[in-house]
């Protein structure tokens, strides 16, 4: 543990303002970072078998009162019957308006446990301690909470801020390698889509960025929450600049859909459609062939990328036709400009998705 005081980014989001604090050690200071927010001493906390196994202890010495909510945390728990757990364990533990719900896990806990908190009693407090680099950098920050219904993914849910945000970088240390790599394709997706610092600095730093070290992970993670929180100030509830954060989604999932979400983790898929993206990008001009090349080389530096050459590329075609991302007939597609800028269009055609997917390696 270092005793260098965290990074601290204040997001100013429309309906809340809110600290985040990223800092190796930051999990044993929790205690004290939940007090000068002026957190009540009513706290629960929702985490998972697994993570709680593995980092509850020293969660524990910081909130000793805190008795855990423990729900299973794959995506196929992330349910409204999950959320219902958790309002039991609430309900159990005496928690009334004055309480707050700390979730500890990864996006999974996150989701449907701020969505626990956004409904409890119609609102209680809400602090996220995200343990995955995706839920780190993208998932704890921003408000989305939500959970699946069995026709699909995050359809229900709210916009709901939470009141703290602490990020230990320490935690990433027992996260399974491919889980870390996936987060880190999202890391890249910040860089291209918006801050060319950043990107220069993944590329610098690979090595102990993919060794952990918590010296080098610390800066890139505060800069991918001040990138999400600068974006998510201007639009909170995603009716404009926030959509150039789905760079490399709109392929991405439609090609976890395609795989019935058992092949690709969602940043492999991210890292495909970001692939997809700069070709259709590199087609039209928009993206000169040398920063494609870097893109592209810095995706492939953290190793290959489970197959997809077995996939159809019409049939993934029409998994994006039933997108999210489709307005009035049309698809938003996120283009790439550059590194550390993008675009947002709306008329990408079929033939160049179907010429882009055929350059990924899918069939007909
Ligand atoms: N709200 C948002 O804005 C937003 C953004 C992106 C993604 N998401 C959501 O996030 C979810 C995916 O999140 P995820 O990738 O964190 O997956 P996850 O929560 O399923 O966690 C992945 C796996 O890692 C394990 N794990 C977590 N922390 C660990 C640690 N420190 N050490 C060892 N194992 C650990 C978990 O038990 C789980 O098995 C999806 O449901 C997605 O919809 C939400
Ligand atoms: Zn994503």
């Amino acid at each position: 543990m270092t005793h260098d005081r965290p990074f601290r980014i204040e997001i100013v989001a429309p309906s809340r303002s809110y600290p985040v604090l990223v800092g190796e050690g930051a999990l044993q200071q929790l205690g004290t970072a939940l007090d000068e927010t002026g957190i009540g001493p009513s706290r629960f906390v929702v985490s998972s078998p697994t993570v709680w196994g593995l980092w509850g202890g020293g969660f524990h010495e910081t909130l000793p009162e805190t008795a855990p909510i423990i729900v299973p945390d794959g995506e196929r728990y992330k349910t409204p019957a999950g959320a219902s757990r958790i309002y039991d364990g609430l309900l159990k533990g005496g928690a009334d308006r004055s309480a707050t719900l700390l979730t500890f896990g990864g996006g999974v806990i996150g989701d449907m446990g701020g969505f626990a908190a956004a409904t409890y009693m119609r609102g209680i407090r809400l602090a996220h301690v995200p343990t995955t680099l995706l839920a780190q950098v993208d998932a704890a920050i921003g408000g989305k909470v939500g959970v699946n219904l069995p026709g699909g993914k995050n359809l229900v849910g709210a916009f709901y801020q939470p009141s703290v945000v602490v990020i230990d970088p320490v935690v990433l240390s027992t996260l399974p390698r491919r889980e870390f790599r996936a987060g880190l394709y999202e890391v890249i997706k910040y860089g291209v889509a918006c801050d060319a610092g950043l990107f220069d600095e993944v590329c610098r730093d690979i090595g102990p960025l993919t060794r952990r070290d918590p010296a080098a992970l610390t800066p890139v993670i505060a800069a991918c929450c001040r990138v999400k929180g600068a974006i998510v100030a201007a639009d909170e509830r995603e009716t404009g600049a926030r959509r150039v954060l789905n760079f490399g989604h709109t392929v991405g999932h439609a090609l976890e859909a395609g795989t019935r979400y058992r092949r690709l983790l969602h940043g492999e898929s991210v890292a495909y459609g970001m692939l997809a993206a700069c070709a259709v990008a590199a087609a039209r001009g928009v993206l000169a062939a040398s920063d494609r090349g870097t893109i592209s080389g810095a995706i492939a530096q953290l190793g290959p990328l489970p197959p997809v050459n077995d996939l159809s590329a019409a049939a993934q075609l029409a998994y994006m036709r039933h997108d999210k991302k489709v307005h009035e007939g049309r698809l938003r597609f996120v283009l790439p400009a550059g590194i550390g800028s993008a675009q947002i269009v709306d008329d990408v055609s079929e033939a160049e998705l179907l010429r882009a997917l055929r350059e990924l390696g899918l069939g007909e």
